[in-house]
């Protein structure tokens, strides 16, 4: 099915109600050609359960750049890669001094991830652009869509890499960081024909990019308990990886006693039990934290392990109760160690403020949600995304649509294509109030 959009000016749409009387241009968004990029993108990197499994830098991810990069080409934009690896499609707007306008989001996936978490933001936005230029109506700005490079950062334990990068938080030292078959990052973004002795020419200022948009499955049940295929958010939560070592001694299995062993495990076994308690502590609060890996070495299953390592993601929309949630996790690790006589470490490897949307841009997806029948309800993200980082250069938005069932990172991962497309009519919608 294709749906057509009646196109306002930017003055006639930022004054709601005087829409209805406005001149109408008309543009498609192709929800049968949205559906298609979705799964020949979902092919690639494709596991036998129906989901994806694309880490950043891969192969994979380069054959899904490529193709990616293909349909920005059809939709009218010049494509890059910048040294971060995001790939960039432009499009010159008629108005050489009108600030950039981006649309973005990622194309890598979790570990066996869903096939909808960040394409659809990537493949909407170039939806909305073809739409728009097939429709040959031309935009003052500048736009930008981009995917990110490693939005999800299981494989050098370090996310939204790309667009950390872009607004200057990646350090040299972050790329020496290795992933378990022991190339760095360094290596990774050379072996993808990128130059990352060069990043720093890739990194945007503020007044850069006038304004950031990103479109995301919601990854949560609200949207669908509440019957509406399109929220608006207001606020994202941020989070914070830990990555903690316990270090103990290794011994047989059969022979040491158990009053005689220093055993990294149940030291670690007690830490991550204390988590889920700590994070649940105020039954209020939106906290969260999430244990989602663990190495143990040397692994044999008659070895008392010498060595445990494990990551602890911890979120909250308050960076202070985040924080202080943080603190006592650290404290009762610390009391742990002591008390089995082990050894730790404890590095914060990626850390991300929570962020407000811009209250304009929320004001305006409003009232332009309206005008589609919409009705987008206003909602907080819990999960992480580009647009907390973009948000420090740049005014930023997000558009969440429904996902079955809220959920994500999983082969499970699902989107109806007639709500991946109502989100894309209420992004080409907001391109054109700002863009236009
Ligand atoms: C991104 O998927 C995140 O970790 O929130
Ligand atoms: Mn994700
Ligand atoms: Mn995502």
């Amino acid at each position: 099915m294709q749906m057509s959009c009646a196109v306002h000016s930017a003055q006639e749409l930022s004054d709601t109600g005087r829409g209805e009387d406005a001149m109408f241009t008309t543009y498609t968004i192709d929800e049968k050609q949205i559906a298609q990029h979705l799964t020949q993108l979902g092919e690639i990197g494709r596991t036998a359960d129906g989901g994806v499994h694309r880490m950043a830098l891969s192969e994979e991810d380069r054959q899904a750049q490529e193709l990616v990069s293909r349909w920005m080409e059809e939709a009218g934009m010049d494509v890059r890669r910048d040294h971060f690896g995001n790939l960039i499609g432009r499009k010159e707007g008629s108005n050489p001094n009108a600030s950039l306008v981006m649309v973005g989001s990622h194309i890598d996936s979790v570990p066996n991830g869903g096939r909808f978490d960040g394409t659809i933001g990537v493949i909407g936005g170039i939806a909305a652009i073809r739409a728009l230029h097939e429709a040959q109506i031309t935009l003052s700005h500048p736009v930008e869509v981009v995917a990110f490079c490693d939005e999800e950062g299981p494989r050098f334990l370090g996310g939204l890499f790309g667009s950390r990068g872009m607004v200057g938080k990646i350090q040299p030292e972050e790329l020496q960081r290795k992933d378990q078959e022991g190339i760095t990052r360094y290596e990774a973004l050379q072996a993808f024909g990128l130059e990352p002795n060069r990043m720093n020419e890739s990194v945007r200022k503020k007044g850069d990019i006038g304004l950031y948009l990103e479109m995301h499955i919601e990854q949560g049940p609200y949207l669908e308990e509440m019957g509406k295929p399109v929220g608006i958010v207001t606020d994202i939560a941020g989070p914070v990886w830990l990555c903690v070592r316990v270090i103990g001694e290794a011994g047989h299995a059969g022979t040491v006693p158990m009053n005689m062993r220093q055993d990294p495990m149940v030291g670690a076994a007690e830490m991550i039990q204390a988590i889920e308690r700590i994070c649940r502590m105020d039954p209020m609060a939106p906290t969260v934290g999430t244990v989602g890996r663990v190495t143990v070495k040397p692994g044999g299953g008659n070895v008392i392990p010498k060595y445990v390592e494990f990551t602890a993601d911890i979120r909250d929309t308050d960076v202070k109760r985040r924080d202080r949630v943080i603190s006592q996790i650290k404290t009762f690790i610390e009391e742990v160690c002591q008390k089995r006589k082990l050894q730790c470490e404890i590095d914060i490897v990626m850390e991300a403020q929570p962020v407000e949307c811009a209250s304009h841009v929320i004001e305006t997806m409003t009232k332009l949600s309206h005008k589609l029948s919409l009705d987008a309800p206003h909602m907080v993200s819990g999960a992480g995304h580009d647009a907390m980082l973009l948000a420090d250069i740049a005014d930023m938005g997000m558009i969440f649509v429904r996902c079955r069932e809220g959920i994500s990172h999983s082969p499970k991962e699902w989107a109806d294509t007639e709500d991946i497309a109502n989100g894309t009519r209420l992004l080409a919608e907001t391109l054109l109030h700002y863009a236009k």
